[in-house]
């Protein structure tokens, strides 16, 4: 059977390779720890949940408006206003099945073949994969030190093709937010050259340290409507709610409608219950994200002391999300072989820096229980230091 050459070369997910193997080593009864997630194992917000059994008591749940119901993008509006200092107008939002989807629709709305991307390196496994699929080539930018590409870094890269720069700050995998000054550069570097500059706020309050993932439109010249700026955010990830798939874009009108004609052709609207779930954590917020937050910066100081027990492993803090991102090469300069080994000697799962562009790494989070941390960190070093 045909297979088209475009689905031929997509890669599969890092983590659900990982979970495949994790899954079958545990139907043989082998105690797995997991350390590759990539969501809180904190329950959702009860206002999501009252809002979406309500609805489902209701009886009724239809389709709603290609880009998201008005209640949604009401709450939207007011968080965005909170937590960015802009107030974007509902033709300003796209509600998305998840900030992958809003991805996915800017890239296609804005790509036409061969138009290059610009992705820092590490980056989330799935962006390169997402420029592909809306015909656009990636183009990797490797930090000249470190795990943070610089604006120097990232304009060497620019030439009459680039059409995108993506940043996730703080980012996943390597959990470092990128400095106010590197954000408010990028916005001129685009604003000057016409570039847009895809801001993936996902894990924009999952920070630490009194740190701030700043919004990029805090440094903005031109007014939304004209933006370079696309912001995603979404509940996944800061509202624990990944299963909901609730995600949304914020940009400029005109690209806005584009993006909402690509998503009413692929998949019409958002789950309605996932919505109104949705509104449900917005406008009943009280300490959730704070508790939730506090909770992974002590998960994150219990990782980084088990880790730095280790003889050989070297790792730059993480400030946000809830991975962390060390370098294993003293131990096995290749990622794969080492998680392959480790999860065969030690029974814990880490992704593979390779997944995210950076060789000798390993992807470890934090977002599991505190038990499986130390465990697993444990386990690992008794295989690596043999202690
Ligand atoms: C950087 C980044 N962006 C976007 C997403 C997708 O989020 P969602 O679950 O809303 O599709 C993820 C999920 O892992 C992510 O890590």
């Amino acid at each position: 059977m045909k297979i088209s050459k475009l689905a031929q070369s997509l890669g599969q997910s890092a983590t659900l390779k990982l979970n495949e193997v994790a899954n079958a080593l545990r139907a043989e009864g082998k105690p797995v720890i997991h350390l590759g997630g990539g969501e809180p194992v904190e329950a959702i917000p009860a206002g999501a949940a009252e809002y979406a059994r309500n609805m489902i008591d209701g009886g009724f749940v239809r389709y709603t408006p290609s880009s998201g119901t008005p209640a949604l993008k009401n709450e939207i509006i007011k968080y965005t206003e909170k937590f960015y200092g802009i107030k974007p107008e509902k033709n300003n939002i796209v509600v998305s099945s998840g900030a992958k989807q809003a991805i996915f629709n800017f890239l296609v709305s804005v790509l036409d073949k061969d138009d290059e991307v610009i992705i820092p390196v590490p980056y989330w496994v799935s962006y390169p994969e997402m420029v592909k699929l809306a015909h656009g080539e990636p183009v990797l930018v490797r930090p000249a030190k470190g795990l943070l590409a610089t604006v120097k870094d990232i304009e060497s890269a620019i030439n009459n093709k680039t059409r995108v720069i993506m940043l996730n700050s703080p980012c996943n995998p390597s959990g470092q937010v990128f400095p106010e000054q590197t954000v408010a550069e990028l916005v001129e570097l685009c604003e000057r050259n016409d570039i847009y500059l895809l801001m993936d706020d996902i894990y924009n309050r999952l920070v630490y340290d009194g740190m701030k993932a700043p919004s990029a439109f805090r440094y903005a010249k031109r007014p939304l409507n004209d933006s370079i700026i696309v912001s995603i955010n979404g509940v996944s990830k800061t509202f624990s709610m990944t299963g909901f798939r609730i995600g949304w874009s914020i940009a400029g009108e005109e690209l806005t409608k584009a993006m909402i004609k690509v998503q009413a052709q692929v998949s019409s609207c958002p789950s309605a219950v996932s919505q109104t779930a949705a509104v449900g954590a917005l406008s009943e917020q009280g300490d959730f994200v704070e508790n939730l937050r506090r909770g992974l910066e002590k998960k994150r100081d219990i990782l980084v002391a088990e880790l730095s027990k280790l003889k050989k492993v070297r790792l730059d803090i993480p400030h946000g999300t809830f991975y962390s991102f060390a370098d294993f090469s003293a131990y096995d300069p290749d990622s794969r072989r080492l998680s392959a080994m480790l999860l065969e000697k030690a029974l814990v799962a880490a992704v593979p820096g390779i997944e995210f562009g950076l060789e000798g790494h390993l992807r470890i989070s934090y977002c599991a229980s505190v038990e499986n941390i130390v465990e697993g960190i444990t386990r690992i070093r008794k295989v690596l230091d043999g202690e």
